[in-house]
């Protein structure tokens, strides 16, 4: 771990008083923000605080390093995550992505600036609040594992746990269980050299989870993988999520492990952020050129998702419900399927309006006492599933393709002409950058 830096005033002789600041929580697009950093700056070097006097407002980061030898790692950097999102900040080697992590952790000082967590303003707190909230909030993955090499995966993973002083047998007990949601159950006798990359950094993630905090800083944990075992830990990530509902900072500087990983995106660019916006902000509607360059490859159909084209479930039919109400369903609908759904409104299967009428003449009373009518083997989509998995489904089936929330509840459908019209009317991206900037605030705002 990255040693505390000693240049910067220690807050930790200050009186106890002025030391834990709480912050009103402000409401902002109808939910609180859980991280909330305002006007983030750091400067390494001598004096760093004279980079932000007025006498130099208008002078560029260069000046700085030749003039003073002061760089310039994180300036006026403001953003916000929700609780329960993966919030990812991707640039290039030497954007600041690191400077910005060890910030939030302090385990470097920032220059200037707030970093507010669930309330609390740390960069306010003396060594012993900060040690503390670290311990209960926060949890950290790095690229290189930094597991011990003579330590099992059992006592690796459970590490965190032990420095909490939790005893032996708990300890171990709730490792196996997070062991065994990363996929390594069987394997806490082996030793990290017994490891491959992609295990150990399982063994990284599990040590992370165990302490059970709710926030993940992830550091660029998937970098020094294949790619094939880098798709497979993204997959796995994305999938422990939805049950988990952690709230997730993850760093990286590739954009297609970005889009496919963040509910929102900031986009560095030397030490300062270029863009914060859904996935589909950045592709379809770049803000600076920067942020075009970057994007101007990445295909549509890997961004798109669900949500974009869903529209409400046209028909419904409940299991206890029989086939001469579902026909009178159907009839008002203007397609020729219902969905069947059971009392909670959990999805169950497709009903299609030849099944219907077959159950009529053979005398059905209620779904739920014949399923056999109900196709069940028709499988739902979620709101996240990008174009690239929905097209050929929509291409190997008549009918449109049910949406489901993460609880199974019946949320939408998404029609093949739909999917054909969004990819024609985002074939191209827009270049104009200012109306870009000025649509993503107003979507942002709506949303
Ligand atoms: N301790 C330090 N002293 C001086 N400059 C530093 C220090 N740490 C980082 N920097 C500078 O700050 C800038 C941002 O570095 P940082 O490590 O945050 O980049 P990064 O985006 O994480 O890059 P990478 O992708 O290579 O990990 C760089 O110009 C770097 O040289
Ligand atoms: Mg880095």
């Amino acid at each position: 771990m990255q040693d505390r830096e000693t240049s910067q005033p220690s807050s930790g002789d200050s009186p106890p008083e002025e030391t834990s600041a709480v912050v009103a929580e402000t409401e902002y697009n109808g939910s609180t923000p859980y991280i909330s950093v305002k006007s983030l700056w750091k400067v390494f070097g001598r004096n760093p605080e004279r980079v932000l006097l007025p006498e130099y407002a208008d002078k560029d980061k260069s000046f700085f390093q030749s003039e003073f030898g002061n760089v310039v790692g994180l300036q006026d950097v403001n953003f916000e995550v929700r609780k329960g999102e993966t919030f990812v900040v991707m640039g290039l080697s030497g954007s600041g992505k690191s400077t910005l992590v060890r910030c939030l952790l302090r385990l470097i000082d920032p220059t200037t600036g707030e970093v507010i967590i669930d309330g609390e303003d740390i960069t306010r707190m003396n060594d012993k609040e900060l040690e503390a909230f670290r311990r209960a909030k926060i949890a950290m993955v790095f690229q290189h594992y930094g597991l011990l090499p003579h330590r099992n995966v059992l006592d690796n993973a459970a590490w965190g746990l032990e420095v909490q002083g939790v005893a032996k047998e708990e300890r171990y007990e709730r490792t196996r269980k997070v062991l065994a949601l990363v996929g390594l159950a069987g394997w806490e006798d082996s030793y990290p050299r017994q490891l491959s990359g992609g295990m150990q950094q399982r063994v990284g993630l599990a040590r992370a989870l165990v302490v059970d905090t709710d926030i993940l800083l992830m550091d660029e944990p998937f970098s020094g993988l294949d790619p094939l075992i880098r798709r497979q830990m993204q997959d796995e990530l994305l999938n422990l999520q939805t049950e988990l509902q952690k709230t997730i900072v993850f760093i990286t500087h590739d954009l297609n492990e970005a889009l496919k990983l963040g509910d929102h995106i900031a986009i560095m660019h030397d030490g300062e952020v270029a863009q914060i916006g859904s996935p589909e902000d950045i592709v379809l509607r770049p803000e600076d050129e920067y942020v075009g360059d970057f994007t101007q490859d990445v295909r549509l159909e890997s961004v798109l998702t669900a949500t974009k084209v869903m529209v409400a479930p046209k028909a419904t039919v409940m299991g206890r419900q029989g086939p001469r109400a579902a026909l009178h369903t159907i009839g008002e609908s203007d397609g020729d399927v219902a969905w069947v759904v059971d009392s909670h409104a959990k999805y169950v299967g497709l009903l299609t309006i030849s099944s219907a009428e077959r159950a009529l003449r053979s005398g059905v009373k209620r779904f739920d006492e014949a399923w056999d009518y109900v196709d069940c083997d028709y499988l739902p989509v979620s709101p996240t599933t990008t174009f690239d998995a929905l097209i050929p489904i929509a291409m190997s089936s008549d009918y449109p393709i049910p949406v489901v929330s993460t609880e199974n509840t019946l949320v939408g459908e998404v029609h093949r002409s739909a999917l054909a019209e969004a990819l024609a009317e985002t074939s191209t991206v827009d270049q104009d950058y200012e109306a870009n900037a000025a649509m993503n605030a107003a979507n942002a705002v709506e949303n």
